[in-house]
């Protein structure tokens, strides 16, 4: 069963059409006619999990479990230890349950050798399994998946959500590695912030409405049922991102996820108050359509546009881009007033 979901939702995302808007089109940055730095010297470094990695881009959960998982893991490993960036794999509950399918995450290890790798489990999971899941890929942190808007609308879903903030602070308390707690396309409100922050989390992985729509998706699964009305649910990425920065919590870190697909949304990220940014659904489309060295061209272009736009943003380096002055328009201003 739960392999054929793996391949389900790999199939109908490339399936799904809707287009939501993260709202970045609302940030406005400022375009420094003066800016006294030299290409060559931009670093776009920066510390992630305790690790030195060259550009502020995670390859976010999506697969495993299934042969085509395998095949998306190896490519996208690949790429990923082309440009050292951090890597996490899909839900490894499947692989928990079942020993023929954990090839297709720990693929991702040997490919990655000494790179960041991410574990990821459901909110649900018990300590036990997550020491598991991280031990089965020597994982440098464990992202725990908190998907209510997705479990309920899935005909074998979650319906029982109490209990869940407590089990993940168990899992958060009892954790050897750091644990990244995140949302899968419908953002996290300041509150949900703020609770996972009193419990000892210092990453949350937004991952905000206005990209991948698992409502569509499982829409697609299920040709008898129709939630077409429900398309819309969600908290942009903008939005989410500028209000969990503005709860000023020491020492969080805020990774940028749902929607980002160009140097652009990955520049105005870290400006409004990401630590760090993810992607996911366009970087799946880049594998199966176009393959993985078209998927190198790609993730280049984003490294070389980023450095251009924090030159033009009068930034050398991320902590400077991480300060610039910027404006909010249109809708997500009026989404930020109180
Ligand atoms: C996902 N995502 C996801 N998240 C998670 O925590 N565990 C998982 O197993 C999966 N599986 C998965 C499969 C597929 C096919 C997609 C496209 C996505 C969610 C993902 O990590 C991310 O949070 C959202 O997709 C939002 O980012 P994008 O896709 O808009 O960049």
């Amino acid at each position: 069963m739960r392999k054929y979901r793996k391949t389900e939702h790999i199939e109908n995302f490339l399936r799904s059409t809707y287009v939501g808007d993260a709202l970045f089109s609302d940030i406005f940055l400022y375009n420094d006619s003066i800016p006294e730095i030299n290409y060559d010297e931009i670093d776009t470094s920066v510390n992630f999990l305790n690790k030195k990695i060259n550009f502020p881009l995670m390859i976010n959960a999506m697969t495993g479990g299934s042969n085509l998982s395998e095949e998306i893991n190896r490519d996208l490993a690949r790429v990923a230890r082309e440009f050292n960036l951090p890597m996490a794999v899909g839900s490894q509950t499947i692989a928990l349950e079942d020993e023929d399918s954990r090839k297709s995450f720990e693929i991702v290890r040997e490919i990655i050798d000494d790179g960041i790798v991410i574990s990821n489990l459901s909110g649900f999971s018990s300590v036990e399994d997550a020491k598991k899941a991280v031990d089965l890929l020597s994982a440098d942190a464990i992202q725990i998946h908190l998907n209510p808007a997705q479990e309920l609308v899935q005909v074998e879903g979650e319906r029982n959500f109490s209990g869940i903030l407590k089990n993940v602070e168990e899992i958060v308390k009892k954790s050897e590695v750091p644990v990244i707690v995140k949302e899968v396309g419908f953002g996290m409100s300041p509150k949900t912030v703020k609770k996972l922050y009193d419990l000892g989390v210092r990453y949350v992985d937004i991952s905000g409405y206005g990209g991948t729509n698992f409502l569509e998706i499982e829409n697609l699964r299920d040709p008898n049922s129709d939630i077409s009305d429900l398309f819309t649910w969600g908290i942009p990425t903008a939005m989410s991102l500028i209000e969990a920065k503005r709860l000023n919590l020491k020492d969080l870190n805020i990774i940028s996820a749902g929607g980002i697909k160009n140097s652009l949304d990955i520049v105005k990220s870290l400006a409004v108050g990401a630590s760090m940014t993810a992607i996911c659904g366009e970087i799946l489309s880049y594998i199966v359509r176009g393959g993985y060295e078209y998927t190198l061209k790609y993730v280049d272009g984003l490294i070389e546009k980023t450095k251009m736009l924090m030159i033009l943003s009068g930034a050398k380096n991320i902590e400077e881009l991480q300060k610039v002055d910027y404006k909010i328009t249109g809708k997500l201003k009026e989404l930020l007033e109180d």
